[in-house]
């Protein structure tokens, strides 16, 4: 594609500004331009992302903070192509993701994206190991058995294969989240507050296996979180008041 195309060029030219310009949009895996999202008309309108723009590198963690309200989840559902935009753009791996039509943008959500939120989200009739490859099976794709195990060695579920989720702690239907989240390789994780239901250890365990799965899969993370500390663990903190970026740390 074209940035093959683009590195072929660099070693061409020898402009050094085209040369940082290109690499940071190798480097680039998300940008966001001028997105806004409103909700309801008239007097009940409320503009819960504000024309906002940033861009995230691949491998990059991301923490978002802000109040209750800021415009937080709203945001990070438009990243991931979870609800539409009501203007500006999402470029995910250089893909204009809202020019995708709706079925189009269903196969992208599901290949190229990996959500974790607050509760979990688990199917309960379904065991660890078949939560974890629920996005392969419902894209009628063969599961990678190798990568399951590892993921599940990594997560710690190899001995909770079978269980349900109503048969594990909140720590463990976390970390089968995490699992489902990573099956397909995604290009970003989006998590909205993975820890915010969990104990201060089994936050921290939480923290701990997305930070090594950020170094080992050199995986894009993009957390929302209220906990201070564990925004401090991130790379990057961009912090959100009234859908607007108000300070990036
Ligand atoms: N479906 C909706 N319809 C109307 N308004 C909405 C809808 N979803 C969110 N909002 C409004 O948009 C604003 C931002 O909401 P959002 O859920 O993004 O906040 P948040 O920062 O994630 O908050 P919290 O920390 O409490 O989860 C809020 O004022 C909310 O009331
Ligand atoms: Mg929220």
């Amino acid at each position: 594609m074209s940035l093959s195309v683009s590195i072929i060029y660099l070693k061409e030219n020898e402009k050094k500004e085209d040369r940082i310009i290109y690499t940071k949009k190798i480097m680039e895996i998300l940008r966001v331009e001028n997105l806004t999202k409103k909700y309801g008309k008239g007097e009940s309108e409320v503009i819960a992302v504000d024309n906002v723009s940033f861009s995230v590198e691949k491998g990059e963690f991301l923490a978002i903070v802000g109040s209750s309200g800021s415009g937080k989840s709203t945001l990070l559902h438009l990243l991931g192509g979870v609800d539409r935009p009501t203007s500006g753009k999402v470029y995910v791996d250089g893909k204009d993701i809202y020019s995708l039509s709706d079925d189009n943008l269903a196969i992208f959500r599901r290949r190229q994206v990996g959500i974790i939120y607050q509760f979990y989200n688990l199917i309960p009739i379904l065991n660890v190991e078949e939560n974890i490859t629920l996005p392969c099976d419902l894209d009628g794709n063969k599961v990678d058995e190798k990568r399951l195990n590892e993921l599940l060695k990594s997560l710690g579920l190899e001995n909770r294969r079978k269980h349900l989720p109503n048969e594990l702690s909140g720590g463990q239907q976390q970390r089968v989240s995490i699992g489902r989240a990573l099956i397909n390789n995604p290009a970003i994780i989006l998590a909205d507050e993975p820890t915010g239901n969990l104990d201060s250890k089994a936050s921290e365990e939480i923290v701990e296996l997305l930070k090594l799965t950020n170094k080992k899969y050199k995986q894009t993370i993009i957390m929302i979180t209220h906990n201070l500390e564990i925004a401090n663990e991130a790379d990057r903190v961009l912090t959100i008041e009234d859908g607007k970026i108000v300070k990036e740390k």
